[in-house]
């Protein structure tokens, strides 16, 4: 019996044996899969043998174990959002790996006990993509776009007596389907849910707060039954606190009238409010009866909260205003692929809570389900975005293939699975669609908002726009809730001067791009450089031609009013859109993170932890001071921190104090010159131009208003690397199979200074309770396997991954490099 199998027989005994009725069993099939690349169609037969099939688990991405290759996915053609107005060849646009093609996964499972009674259903949290899902042989349904959790009802084809039923999944992705890297497979979970005949559906709770006040709340729970017959019907619904106990409870039964909806009010007294880094969650617990037996139980996982836009003023969360400190991030986890994974998520919210970040929009597509589930359990605000394409097409084979037929069914999925959740703040219905230069455009986009407004009048809708100019005129600016412009910050007056919403938002910012620890000189503000070792300079003085520095955004949110703030482009870099090296291999992942693909933070994270991160003190110096060469030349230092002032010392010696000129205005920073002399980067960062460098040591002493000196850092010039050094984020992690610890990896001299010019090899071996899981350096064009346990460094550093296995024990992982000592780390897996 396979291990999938045994769980659910002991799952459904341990529901046959509880004292209550038996209701709904919800089994994820995570174990027990066939996986092959082979696209033999009959491979969806029940007695197809597959023994030759590799064993895998899901969630998995078939195309993250590579190899790189310059000839997957070549784009030819013009990207005409980016400017360019003649087609080339566009290599590692989509990450250069090998994700086109069909790839099949074959599963078994049995449901004892199964009788024509029962409702089955099946469910893809996401599946890449072009799902053909077939249950003993029969084709059981088809969804084509591969972010969407869909289910299916497979109640029809399941074996009546308990036998095995045989799961086959045929996916297929193609060339030009994307502008970035998709990932490939079930690279999400899979569950099976089986109900009673009677059942409240998949997604059918509704759950609002329409009134909150400090003492009380009403909440209102509307429910959906799918009913088997003419029973009478009973709704309980108990409201329970984070202890789980019941708070508040309602009791009805469904009337003709209801339509096969009951609709229940519920007070909650001294509602403790959801809110960002406060996440207050309470459960709704639905109890079904029909004719006083009990069919079903659900429950709902909510949030109390109000939201609110008002124009010329900005957003409310909870009454209080807020702007937007966002990140636009995408859906993959680096060197993880697309798989989801939960260690992974937390990881980067972690990281992009201490920058500052409030809020994430998951840019362009639905999330994983776990995505949203830990928003709401770390107070993470989400901005939740459906679509990049709708009909007319940006790449050949993107959504436009599937827009007239699936969109509204696409997007009534995605609100009806996150509506209940409190991290969910706006949804947006598109990015840069193309229907902007088209004058029936803003049709389409009344269309989907529509459709929101339908499923959910609770949130606010948006649309990222970067055509000012086109969307000002075919009113589709006019026609959104709330506008949301991508990057031109300098046009936003003029787009509230015409638009009747009074207020903007910067849907998508910044673009500024970097690579971890490289630095160019002469430091120079430039528009989409392009260097020989394929990096961008980590001075953050590089963006892409349509696009800026983070400060050019800082100055319009902080000065006009009507502005709710931005999502920059992007939190932490990513798979594919190597911009500006289009077509230079092995160019294949992002420059645009403040944090780079092995999740270690770049400068730029400090920069906007400066601006973003009020609770805590930032005091960071850029760049490293290991320029063997450099003696004697111009080498200018920033500092990227919390504190009005500060001074900078080079081996004892002053070299003037800075202090960030608060008073450079909006109006007039936009002139070539102002650009040039970093007019609106004085506002916000210390930067000295001319300072020259000579090993030793670079200080900082931070001033506080009263010119108090109140912190101070260094950075110094190291010496021969001596040896590994290696810090896990987390020390502890749980004997579930799947969660990571990531560890931190660099070189430091024998008096502990970090060597940042190290590009060594390392090589790992682990022991114990767990397996190496991956490696990344944050190299954009880097064609190291992210499996295999050695990579080099990049910059003096790496992330290494170990997972933890299904025992409790330990974990050693050792990291060994040529001419220095070893490091070794232990990771409890509990
Ligand atoms: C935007 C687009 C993003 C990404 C970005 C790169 O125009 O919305 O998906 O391509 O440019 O700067």
């Amino acid at each position: 019996m396979r291990i999938a199998q045994l769980l659910m027989v002991l799952f459904y005994l341990a529901v046959t044996f509880s004292a209550e009725a038996q209701t709904r069993v919800q089994l994820t099939l995570k174990k027990g899969w066939k996986f092959s690349r082979e696209d033999n169609a009959s491979a969806s037969g029940i007695n197809f043998n597959d023994a030759s099939w590799q064993s895998v688990e899901v969630p998995h991405d078939w195309a993250i174990y590579g190899p790189f290759d310059r000839s997957n996915d070549i784009h030819r053609m013009a990207i005409v959002q980016d400017g360019q107005t003649k087609a080339t060849e566009h290599y590692g646009r989509t990450g250069g790996l090998p994700f086109t093609g069909a790839g099949w996964y074959r599963n078994r499972f049995s449901i004892p006990d199964f009788t024509g009674d029962k409702r089955v259903k099946i469910q893809f949290d996401g599946a890449m993509s072009n799902a053909r899902v077939y249950v003993n042989g029969k084709e059981a349904g088809y969804w084509p776009n591969g972010y969407n959790t869909f289910y299916l009802d497979i109640t029809g084809l399941i074996n009546n007596d308990g036998k095995e039923n045989v799961l086959a999944v045929r996916l297929e992705n193609f060339e030009e389907q994307s502008r970035w890297y998709p990932g490939a497979g079930l690279y999400r979970n899979v569950h099976l849910i089986v109900t009673d005949k009677t059942h409240i559906p998949i997604w059918g709770t509704y759950v609002t707060t329409p009134v909150v006040e400090k003492d009380v709340a009403r909440v209102n729970v509307r429910t959906r039954v799918h009913a088997s017959g003419e029973g009478n019907l009973k709704l309980v619904t108990e409201i329970r606190d984070k202890s789980f106990n019941t708070i508040a409870s309602a009791e009805n039964t469904l009337s003709k009238a209801d339509m096969g909806e009951f609709s229940q009010n519920l007070a909650v007294e001294n509602p403790q409010l959801w809110g960002i880094k406060q996440p207050n969650l309470y459960t709704a617990v639905s109890r079904l009866y029909e004719n006083n037996q009990l069919v079903d139980e659900y429950t709902t996982p909510f949030g109390i909260r109000t939201l609110e836009i008002k124009p010329n003023d900005g957003f409310y969360l909870n009454g209080e205003k807020i702007k937007f400190q966002g990140v636009c991030l995408h859906h993959d986890l680096g060197p993880l692929g697309a798989a989801v994974n939960e260690a992974a998520i937390r990881r980067q919210i972690r990281t992009m809570q201490d920058m500052g970040v409030n809020a994430i929009r998951t840019s362009h597509n639905m999330p994983a389900p776990e995505y949203v589930r830990i928003a709401d359990e770390m107070g993470m605000m989400l901005m939740v975005e459906t679509f990049d394409e709708w009909a007319i097409p940006k790449v050949k084979n993107g959504y436009n293939r599937y827009f007239n037929e699936w969109a509204e069914k696409d997007l009534t999925n995605v609100l009806h699975h996150y509506r209940n959740n409190p991290s969910v703040v706006m949804w947006c219905i598109g990015n840069e669609v193309e229907e902007q230069s088209d004058k029936h455009g803003s049709r389409v986009a009344r269309f989907l908002q529509d459709i929101c407004h339908r499923e959910d009048p609770t949130r606010p809708v948006t649309n990222g726009m970067d055509r000012p100019d086109h969307v000002l005129s075919n009113n589709m600016g006019a026609v959104m809730e709330v506008p949301g412009f991508n990057y031109r910050p300098f046009r936003y007056q003029e787009a509230y001067d015409r638009l009747p919403q009074q207020v903007i938002l910067g849907s998508e910012t910044a673009s500024t791009l970097s690579s971890r620890g490289v630095y160019k000189f002469p430091v120079e503000r430039k528009s989409m450089a392009q260097y020989d070792d394929h990096q961008a300079s980590s001075y953050d003085v590089e963006h892409c031609g349509w696009s800026n520095l983070p400060e050019d955004d800082f100055i319009q949110h902080e000065d006009l009013p009507y502005t709710i703030g931005e999502f920059i482009w992007t939190g932490i870099d990513y798979l594919g859109e190597p911009t500006p090296y289009y077509s230079a291999w092995p160019s294949h992942s992002s420059l645009f993170g403040a944090v780079d693909l092995a999740g270690i933070p770049k400068d730029r994270f400090y920069l906007y932890r400066s601006h973003w991160n009020k609770e805590e003190e930032t005091l960071h110096i850029l760049p490293h001071w290991n320029w063997e060469g450099r003696e004697g030349e111009v080498t200018p230092v920033f500092v990227y921190t919390s504190y009005p002032s500060a001074e900078l010392f080079i081996n004892g010696k002053s070299q003037g104090k800075r202090t960030k000129e608060l008073s450079v205005p909006l109006e007039g920073s936009y002139t070539t010159e102002a650009q040039k002399s970093f007019e609106r980067q004085k506002r916000y960062r210390l930067m000295w131009m001319d300072t020259r460098y000579e090993p030793g040591t670079v200080k900082v002493v931070a001033y506080d208003n009263n010119g108090k000196a109140v912190a101070e850092k260094e950075v110094r010039t190291a010496g021969k690397p001596y040896r590994v050094v290696m810090q896990a984020d987390r020390n502890v992690i749980n004997a579930d199979g799947e969660d990571i610890s990531f560890v931190n990896v660099k070189l430091v001299d024998k008096a502990g200074n970090f060597c940042p010019v190290e590009d060594r090899e390392i090589s790992f071996t682990v022991k114990g309770a767990g397996v190496f899981k991956a490696v990344a350096n944050g190299n954009a064009a880097s064609l190291e396997s992210f499996q295999l346990p050695r990579m080099k460094l990049f910059s003096g550093q790496l992330t290494a991954l170990v997972q933890a296995g299904e025992e409790p024990g330990t974990i050693v992982l050792e990291a060994k490099a040529k001419g220095v000592q070893s490091g070794r780390i232990e990771i409890l897996v509990k």
